[in-house]
Protein backbone atom coordinates (compact mmCIF):
# COMPACT_ATOMS: atom_id res chain seq x y z
CA UNK A 1 0.00 0.00 0.00
CA UNK A 2 1.39 3.29 -1.11
CA UNK A 3 1.80 5.73 1.53
CA UNK A 4 0.45 9.15 0.78
CA UNK A 5 2.12 12.06 1.65
CA UNK A 6 2.34 16.04 1.25
CA UNK A 7 5.43 17.33 0.67
CA UNK A 8 5.35 20.79 2.80
CA UNK A 9 9.30 22.72 2.09
CA UNK A 10 11.88 25.28 0.59
CA UNK A 11 13.73 24.55 -1.64
CA UNK A 12 16.91 24.67 -1.14
CA UNK A 13 19.14 22.42 -2.42
CA UNK A 14 18.33 19.40 0.45
CA UNK A 15 14.84 19.78 -0.09
CA UNK A 16 15.59 19.24 -4.02
CA UNK A 17 17.51 16.14 -3.47
CA UNK A 18 14.20 15.11 -1.20
CA UNK A 19 11.84 15.88 -3.73
CA UNK A 20 13.88 13.52 -5.95
CA UNK A 21 13.94 10.55 -3.91
CA UNK A 22 10.38 11.02 -2.79
CA UNK A 23 9.23 10.57 -6.49
CA UNK A 24 11.51 7.69 -6.79
CA UNK A 25 10.53 5.49 -4.48
CA UNK A 26 7.39 3.59 -5.17
CA UNK A 27 5.96 3.06 -1.51
CA UNK A 28 5.52 7.03 -1.72
CA UNK A 29 2.53 8.53 -2.97
CA UNK A 30 3.63 12.26 -3.06
CA UNK A 31 -0.04 14.41 -3.45
CA UNK A 32 1.16 17.77 -3.88
CA UNK A 33 4.17 20.06 -3.02
CA UNK A 34 3.72 23.11 -0.60
CA UNK A 35 5.89 25.48 -0.20
CA UNK A 36 7.30 28.03 2.64
CA UNK A 37 9.44 30.68 3.23
CA UNK A 38 12.48 29.64 4.35
CA UNK A 39 16.13 28.94 2.67
CA UNK A 40 14.43 31.28 0.35
CA UNK A 41 11.36 33.23 -0.08
CA UNK A 42 8.31 31.02 -1.06
CA UNK A 43 8.17 32.28 -4.72
CA UNK A 44 11.56 31.38 -5.46
CA UNK A 45 10.93 27.90 -3.40
CA UNK A 46 7.68 27.58 -5.83
CA UNK A 47 10.61 28.38 -8.83
CA UNK A 48 12.92 25.59 -7.67
CA UNK A 49 10.11 22.75 -6.83
CA UNK A 50 9.06 23.57 -10.76
CA UNK A 51 12.78 22.92 -12.00
CA UNK A 52 13.08 19.72 -9.90
CA UNK A 53 9.98 18.73 -11.06
CA UNK A 54 10.79 19.18 -14.62
CA UNK A 55 13.95 17.82 -14.22
CA UNK A 56 12.10 14.47 -12.50
CA UNK A 57 9.65 14.60 -15.64
CA UNK A 58 6.78 14.71 -13.01
CA UNK A 59 4.67 18.36 -13.66
CA UNK A 60 2.03 16.51 -12.95
CA UNK A 61 2.53 16.84 -9.45
CA UNK A 62 0.63 19.97 -8.14
CA UNK A 63 2.68 22.87 -6.12
CA UNK A 64 1.00 25.10 -3.72
CA UNK A 65 2.71 28.59 -2.72
CA UNK A 66 2.67 29.61 1.03
CA UNK A 67 3.08 31.94 4.03
CA UNK A 68 5.58 34.36 2.97
CA UNK A 69 6.70 34.88 6.55
CA UNK A 70 7.15 33.54 10.05
CA UNK A 71 4.22 33.72 12.75
CA UNK A 72 5.85 36.64 14.34
CA UNK A 73 9.53 36.37 13.64
CA UNK A 74 11.28 38.75 10.75
CA UNK A 75 11.78 36.27 8.51
CA UNK A 76 15.32 35.39 7.97
CA UNK A 77 16.76 33.19 4.64
CA UNK A 78 19.61 30.69 4.40
CA UNK A 79 20.33 31.72 0.90
CA UNK A 80 23.90 31.92 2.46
CA UNK A 81 23.88 28.05 2.71
CA UNK A 82 21.53 27.76 -0.47
CA UNK A 83 22.53 30.20 -3.08
CA UNK A 84 20.78 33.68 -4.01
CA UNK A 85 18.13 30.98 -6.49
CA UNK A 86 18.02 28.71 -3.64
CA UNK A 87 19.54 25.81 -5.63
CA UNK A 88 23.29 26.71 -5.49
CA UNK A 89 23.53 29.66 -7.79
CA UNK A 90 22.98 26.85 -10.42
CA UNK A 91 20.26 29.57 -12.05
CA UNK A 92 18.39 26.34 -14.01
CA UNK A 93 15.75 27.87 -16.60
CA UNK A 94 12.54 28.29 -15.14
CA UNK A 95 9.69 26.59 -15.75
CA UNK A 96 6.47 29.14 -16.72
CA UNK A 97 3.27 28.99 -15.17
CA UNK A 98 1.67 26.22 -13.23
CA UNK A 99 0.54 28.20 -10.42
CA UNK A 100 -2.40 26.95 -8.65
CA UNK A 101 -5.04 28.68 -7.60
CA UNK A 102 -5.35 27.19 -3.89
CA UNK A 103 -3.37 28.36 -1.33
CA UNK A 104 -0.71 26.04 0.71
CA UNK A 105 -2.70 26.34 3.59
CA UNK A 106 -6.13 25.56 2.07
CA UNK A 107 -4.74 22.97 0.35
CA UNK A 108 -3.23 21.08 3.37
CA UNK A 109 -6.72 21.39 5.06
CA UNK A 110 -8.71 20.22 1.93
CA UNK A 111 -6.27 17.01 1.75
CA UNK A 112 -6.69 16.26 5.04
CA UNK A 113 -10.07 16.19 5.43
CA UNK A 114 -10.36 14.25 1.78
CA UNK A 115 -8.07 11.54 2.19
CA UNK A 116 -5.72 9.79 5.01
CA UNK A 117 -2.24 11.05 4.64
CA UNK A 118 0.89 12.05 6.33
CA UNK A 119 2.77 15.19 5.68
CA UNK A 120 6.70 15.23 5.61
CA UNK A 121 8.08 18.58 7.11
CA UNK A 122 11.17 19.62 5.35
CA UNK A 123 11.35 23.57 6.20
CA UNK A 124 9.94 25.77 9.12
CA UNK A 125 6.71 24.63 9.97
CA UNK A 126 4.18 28.32 9.46
CA UNK A 127 2.25 26.51 7.06
CA UNK A 128 1.26 23.46 9.06
CA UNK A 129 0.72 25.98 12.14
CA UNK A 130 -1.62 28.35 10.17
CA UNK A 131 -3.75 24.96 8.97
CA UNK A 132 -3.56 24.26 12.74
CA UNK A 133 -4.99 27.72 13.33
CA UNK A 134 -7.63 27.44 10.64
CA UNK A 135 -8.65 24.06 11.11
CA UNK A 136 -7.33 21.57 14.05
CA UNK A 137 -9.94 19.34 12.90
CA UNK A 138 -8.80 18.47 9.88
CA UNK A 139 -5.42 17.17 11.37
CA UNK A 140 -7.24 14.53 13.14
CA UNK A 141 -7.58 12.56 9.86
CA UNK A 142 -3.85 13.18 9.85
CA UNK A 143 -1.54 9.75 9.51
CA UNK A 144 1.72 11.72 10.98
CA UNK A 145 4.21 14.37 10.49
CA UNK A 146 7.89 13.40 9.63
CA UNK A 147 9.69 16.64 10.65
CA UNK A 148 13.47 17.24 9.12
CA UNK A 149 14.06 19.85 12.21
CA UNK A 150 15.54 20.40 15.67
CA UNK A 151 18.40 18.61 17.85
CA UNK A 152 18.33 16.73 20.49
CA UNK A 153 22.43 16.61 21.54
CA UNK A 154 23.19 17.38 18.52
CA UNK A 155 24.70 22.00 18.22
CA UNK A 156 22.50 24.03 16.56
CA UNK A 157 23.77 24.83 12.58
CA UNK A 158 22.11 28.77 12.73
CA UNK A 159 22.56 29.33 16.69
CA UNK A 160 24.49 27.49 19.28
CA UNK A 161 21.72 25.13 19.88
CA UNK A 162 19.06 25.51 17.35
CA UNK A 163 18.28 24.05 13.74
CA UNK A 164 17.05 26.20 11.16
CA UNK A 165 13.63 25.15 10.69
CA UNK A 166 12.67 25.81 14.11
CA UNK A 167 14.96 28.67 14.24
CA UNK A 168 13.72 30.25 11.21
CA UNK A 169 9.96 29.64 13.01
CA UNK A 170 10.18 28.72 16.29
CA UNK A 171 6.56 29.81 17.25
CA UNK A 172 5.04 27.60 14.77
CA UNK A 173 7.19 25.01 15.52
CA UNK A 174 6.31 25.61 19.31
CA UNK A 175 2.83 25.53 17.79
CA UNK A 176 2.57 22.27 15.88
CA UNK A 177 4.51 20.00 18.51
CA UNK A 178 1.87 21.85 21.52
CA UNK A 179 -0.61 21.16 18.89
CA UNK A 180 0.51 17.68 17.99
CA UNK A 181 0.59 16.49 22.04
CA UNK A 182 -3.06 17.53 22.52
CA UNK A 183 -4.07 15.22 19.57
CA UNK A 184 -2.24 12.65 20.62
CA UNK A 185 0.02 12.67 17.68
CA UNK A 186 4.05 12.01 17.00
CA UNK A 187 5.89 14.11 14.89
CA UNK A 188 8.63 11.82 14.27
CA UNK A 189 11.83 14.33 14.52
CA UNK A 190 15.14 13.58 12.30
CA UNK A 191 16.85 16.19 13.70
CA UNK A 192 20.60 17.26 13.21
CA UNK A 193 21.57 14.37 15.45
CA UNK A 194 21.31 11.98 12.73
CA UNK A 195 21.37 14.09 9.41
CA UNK A 196 24.64 15.25 10.54
CA UNK A 197 25.94 11.62 9.50
CA UNK A 198 24.54 12.13 6.09
CA UNK A 199 27.25 13.84 4.01
CA UNK A 200 26.90 13.31 0.18
CA UNK A 201 31.18 13.43 -0.43
CA UNK A 202 32.57 14.52 -3.50
CA UNK A 203 33.54 10.60 -4.17
CA UNK A 204 29.46 9.62 -3.59
CA UNK A 205 28.68 12.66 -6.05
CA UNK A 206 31.33 11.41 -8.81
CA UNK A 207 30.38 7.86 -8.52
CA UNK A 208 26.68 8.91 -8.83
CA UNK A 209 27.07 10.40 -11.59
CA UNK A 210 29.60 7.55 -13.57
CA UNK A 211 26.18 5.52 -12.71
CA UNK A 212 23.56 8.23 -13.67
CA UNK A 213 25.30 11.38 -15.99
CA UNK A 214 21.70 12.98 -15.92
CA UNK A 215 21.03 13.17 -12.50
CA UNK A 216 24.83 13.18 -11.74
CA UNK A 217 25.25 16.48 -13.60
CA UNK A 218 22.00 17.64 -12.31
CA UNK A 219 23.21 17.16 -8.73
CA UNK A 220 26.30 18.00 -8.82
CA UNK A 221 25.34 21.50 -10.78
CA UNK A 222 22.87 22.38 -7.35
CA UNK A 223 25.34 20.99 -4.60
CA UNK A 224 28.60 22.74 -5.57
CA UNK A 225 27.80 26.25 -4.12
CA UNK A 226 26.52 23.74 -0.94
CA UNK A 227 30.17 22.38 -0.92
CA UNK A 228 31.49 25.10 -0.49
CA UNK A 229 29.38 26.63 1.85
CA UNK A 230 30.38 23.18 4.11
CA UNK A 231 34.03 23.81 4.29
CA UNK A 232 34.18 27.22 5.38
CA UNK A 233 31.62 26.24 8.30
CA UNK A 234 31.23 23.03 8.84
CA UNK A 235 34.92 21.84 7.82
CA UNK A 236 33.97 19.06 6.12
CA UNK A 237 34.69 18.10 2.74
CA UNK A 238 30.96 17.12 1.38
CA UNK A 239 28.04 18.68 2.16
CA UNK A 240 25.31 17.48 4.69
CA UNK A 241 21.95 16.45 2.78
CA UNK A 242 19.31 16.74 5.73
CA UNK A 243 15.83 16.86 3.89
CA UNK A 244 16.37 13.34 1.91
CA UNK A 245 16.73 11.37 5.40
CA UNK A 246 13.65 12.21 6.44
CA UNK A 247 11.64 10.90 2.88
CA UNK A 248 13.62 7.89 3.43
CA UNK A 249 12.99 7.27 7.18
CA UNK A 250 9.27 7.52 6.32
CA UNK A 251 9.38 5.22 3.34
CA UNK A 252 11.50 2.78 5.71
CA UNK A 253 11.62 3.15 9.53
CA UNK A 254 14.73 0.64 10.00
CA UNK A 255 16.93 3.40 8.73
CA UNK A 256 17.09 5.14 12.12
CA UNK A 257 15.95 4.68 15.62
CA UNK A 258 15.68 6.76 18.44
CA UNK A 259 13.09 7.17 21.62
CA UNK A 260 9.67 8.69 22.33
CA UNK A 261 9.82 12.04 24.53
CA UNK A 262 7.73 14.84 25.19
CA UNK A 263 9.44 17.82 23.11
CA UNK A 264 8.85 21.30 23.18
CA UNK A 265 10.39 23.92 21.45
CA UNK A 266 11.77 27.32 22.79
CA UNK A 267 10.37 30.56 21.29
CA UNK A 268 12.32 33.38 22.25
CA UNK A 269 15.68 34.55 24.05
CA UNK A 270 18.86 33.04 23.52
CA UNK A 271 18.06 29.36 22.80
CA UNK A 272 15.44 30.55 20.49
CA UNK A 273 14.07 27.60 18.75
CA UNK A 274 15.84 25.07 20.86
CA UNK A 275 14.50 21.77 20.62
CA UNK A 276 13.78 21.16 23.97
CA UNK A 277 13.60 17.11 24.21
CA UNK A 278 12.48 15.73 27.65
CA UNK A 279 14.14 12.23 27.88
CA UNK A 280 14.09 12.00 31.54
CA UNK A 281 10.73 12.93 31.66
CA UNK A 282 11.05 15.84 34.12
CA UNK A 283 8.08 17.62 32.54
CA UNK A 284 5.75 14.58 33.27
CA UNK A 285 3.87 15.29 29.55
CA UNK A 286 3.14 12.36 27.61
CA UNK A 287 4.95 12.11 24.49
CA UNK A 288 4.46 14.29 21.38
CA UNK A 289 7.53 12.94 19.43
CA UNK A 290 10.01 10.24 18.60
CA UNK A 291 13.43 11.90 18.41
CA UNK A 292 15.62 10.27 16.15
CA UNK A 293 19.34 9.36 17.30
CA UNK A 294 20.91 6.75 15.14
CA UNK A 295 21.35 6.18 11.36
CA UNK A 296 23.33 4.24 9.11
CA UNK A 297 24.85 6.56 6.58
CA UNK A 298 25.70 3.09 3.97
CA UNK A 299 22.27 2.52 4.39
CA UNK A 300 20.77 5.38 3.59
CA UNK A 301 23.15 6.05 0.07
CA UNK A 302 22.16 2.25 -0.74
CA UNK A 303 18.48 4.01 -0.33
CA UNK A 304 19.06 7.22 -2.15
CA UNK A 305 21.14 6.17 -5.14
CA UNK A 306 19.07 2.77 -5.52
CA UNK A 307 15.74 4.04 -5.68
CA UNK A 308 16.93 7.13 -8.09
CA UNK A 309 18.86 5.14 -10.11
CA UNK A 310 16.68 2.22 -9.94
CA UNK A 311 19.46 0.53 -8.74
CA UNK A 312 19.69 -3.18 -6.86
CA UNK A 313 22.36 -3.45 -4.17
CA UNK A 314 24.37 -5.25 -6.02
CA UNK A 315 24.51 -2.90 -8.75
CA UNK A 316 26.06 -0.27 -5.83
CA UNK A 317 28.87 -2.28 -5.46
CA UNK A 318 30.95 0.90 -4.60
CA UNK A 319 28.98 2.25 -1.90
CA UNK A 320 30.20 0.17 1.08
CA UNK A 321 34.04 1.54 0.17
CA UNK A 322 32.73 5.30 -0.31
CA UNK A 323 30.31 5.94 2.81
O1 LIG B 1 18.63 22.83 9.17
C1 LIG B 1 18.50 22.15 7.95
C2 LIG B 1 17.13 22.35 7.40
O2 LIG B 1 16.90 23.74 7.17
C3 LIG B 1 16.94 21.68 6.03
O3 LIG B 1 15.61 21.34 5.86
C4 LIG B 1 17.33 22.78 5.09
O4 LIG B 1 16.74 22.62 3.80
C5 LIG B 1 16.73 23.98 5.77
O5 LIG B 1 15.34 24.04 5.45
CA1 LIG C 1 14.41 22.24 3.93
Amino acid sequence: MRKKVIIDCDPGIDDSLALMLALSMEEIEVLGITIVCGNVPVELGFANAKKVLRHMNRLDIPVYIGETRPLRREYVSAQDTHGEDGLGESFLPDVPGYRQKLSAVSYIIRTLREERCSVLALGPMTNLARALMADEEAFACLDEIVSMGGNFKSHGNCSPVAEYNYWCDPDAAAFVYEKMAGLGKLVHMIGLDVTRKIVLTPNLLSYLRRLDERHGAFVEAITKFYFDFHWEWEHIIGCVINDPLAVAYFADRSLCSGFAAYTAVETGGVSMGQSVVDQMGFLKREPNSIVLTETNALEFFYTFFGRLLHRSREDLDLLDQLC
